[in-house]
């Protein structure tokens, strides 16, 4: 027997095997595959979900009527897995979660369709709060800085889900009835800023920095404001605002220049 017909003849064999002749159909397979899958979660979804779907009763495998389905339901009590329906998932994809944070000193709840999103999103699209930027969205340019329990964090890379409870500070936050903060009285002073975009992140990142060390040499000052990325002014006058801030901090409430502009003394 030529090589050719040994290997039609083994290839009618298998189909024999599986009860046709000829060239093994490619139900077959899919029959095998249906088979083997009550241990195999995936190809026993893609079987559940088609006949649900179908509601023939006629799985991949070929097989029809009460049979398949006898064989769906063996399946999910063999794995013990219950199968949504597909109307079920979409209600799940449509639900929002409630998450409560502390922001800006105000406790606030905000339903939320997905606690694995980032905060940044959470807080410019749900909350209306655009003063923190989106840059990158990758964690590198620091455009997204807001304060976390008193540590600058990247929003953009912070889940919202995980801030459930925590201290949540935004640039929106900062300031109030007497004045600005003094970071922001600084860059105002300083001119620390061209387009605008990057400044409520290096505002950010130097609150939290004046918050934990009123004091800082120029090496930290200088490592602050280098993880947040200036597209336009360049970090002459921002270091200046960053050192302006150091002094008006250790200045205290009420010292001269403070709380208010120069036009406003
Ligand atoms: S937008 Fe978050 S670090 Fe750039
Ligand atoms: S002021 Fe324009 S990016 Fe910094």
């Amino acid at each position: 027997m030529s090589g050719t017909a040994q290997a039609r003849g083994a290839r009618a064999g298998a189909g024999e095997r599986a009860g046709h002749t000829g060239r093994p159909a490619r139900t077959e397979r899919a029959a095998h595959t249906a088979h083997t899958a009550h241990t195999a979660h995936t190809a026993h979804t893609e079987h559940t979900e088609h006949t649900e779907h179908t509601g023939s009763g006629t799985d991949r495998a070929g097989r029809s009527g009460a049979g398949a389905r006898h064989t769906d339901r063996a399946g999910a009590e063999h794995t013990g897995t219950r199968h949504p329906h597909p109307h079920e998932t979409q209600a799940r994809k449509t639900m929002s979660v409630p998450l409560r944070f502390r922001l800006n000193e105000e406790d606030v709840e905000v339903h939320v369709q997905d606690p694995g999103a980032p905060l940044l999103d959470v807080l410019r699209h749900d909350l209306g709060l655009t003063g923190t930027k989106s840059g990158c969205a990758i964690g590198y340019c620091g455009a997204c800085t807001v304060i976390v329990d008193g540590e600058a964090v990247p929003s953009c890379l912070q889940m919202a889900g995980l801030v459930e409870g925590r201290d949540v500070r935004t640039v929106e936050g900062l300031g109030g009835p007497d004045g600005l903060d003094p970071v922001q009285r600084a860059f105002v002073d300083k001119a620390g800023f061209q387009c605008g975009f990057c400044t409520p992140g290096h505002i950010m990142a130097l609150r939290a920095l004046l918050d934990g060390d009123p004091e800082p040499g120029e090496e930290r000052l200088r490592e602050t404001v280098d993880g947040n990325y200036c597209r336009c002014t360049g970090y002459v006058k921002i270091l200046a605002a960053a050192r302006e801030a150091v002094a008006l901090e250790t200045a205290g409430p009420g010292a001269p220049g403070r709380d208010a502009g120069e036009g406003e003394r």
